[in-house]
């Protein structure tokens, strides 16, 4: 399967958001990564519903919900609306999850991905019950709550081990990374078996926003 290009609109201007998600759709991005913090989970609050309501009507390439909230299985649903029929999936964090098959189940009746999340520290191990529901496994590759922060290195043998443990799978979710992604380093995690990258100030933190991902892309090929 080819590999996906997920520019993080944390990164982008705010003040012009429309345009620069267009500018990201023109420059080729498979999805646009949509980072929802609740300033309990994580120390900050970014962005909700009238956003993502708000993306649906204009160019936008499909959405991949990343919810950095605390017990999730309430609200996925608001969120899956709020974004059809753009919404092409919803991640939630393995450590906000009190009732995991609930939410997974919910988020998977509404015909979207289900995608899970672990933060660097939390091991594969958690996941041995988890794969056979899950369409994705979301890696971080930075702790959550912020943009810009720097790539944690010790998470690219984490994405070689859950490689090797899907690769062995009937059902085999897509692996996808997420913090600190830049050109300099797309090369670790897409050799690591990453099928899926997230960046923010990767591309947004660029002038040339199609030249970036058109690069990126030129990587994720030859590896
Ligand atoms: C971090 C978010 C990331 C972040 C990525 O909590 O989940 O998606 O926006 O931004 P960069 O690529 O700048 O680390
Ligand atoms: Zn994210």
């Amino acid at each position: 399967m080819s590999k996906l290009i997920a520019p993080s609109i944390l990164s982008a201007d705010f003040t012009k958001l429309g345009e620069e998600v267009n500018a990201i759709k023109e420059a080729g991005a498979d999805w646009i990564h949509v980072d929802v913090m609740d300033g309990h989970f994580v120390p900050q609050i970014s962005l909700g519903v009238p956003i993502i309501k708000a993306l649906r009507n204009i160019p936008s390439p499909p959405m991949d919900i990343h919810l950095m909230i605390d017990n999730p299985d309430g609200c996925v649903e608001t969120y899956i609306r709020a974004g059809e029929p753009l919404v092409k999936g919803i991640t939630v964090q393995f450590e906000t999850c009190k009732l995991l098959h609930s939410t997974i189940s919910k988020i998977k009746s509404h015909g979207v991905m289900a995608g899970i999340a672990l933060n660097p520290l939390t091991p594969l191990s958690v996941l041995e019950e988890i794969y056979s529901y899950v369409d994705l496994i979301l890696i971080m590759t930075v702790e959550p709550g912020f943009a810009g922060q720097e790539f944690i290195k010790s998470t690219v043998n984490k994405v070689k081990q859950l490689r090797n443990i899907i690769d062995k799978l009937n059902h085999r979710p897509l692996i996808e990374v997420d913090g600190g992604i830049k050109l300099e380093n797309i090369n670790d995690v897409v050799r690591a078996g990453a099928d899926v990258f997230v960046s923010g100030s990767g591309i947004f933190g660029t002038n040339n926003y199609s030249a970036t991902i058109k690069d990126m892309r030129r990587i994720l090929e030859i590896s």
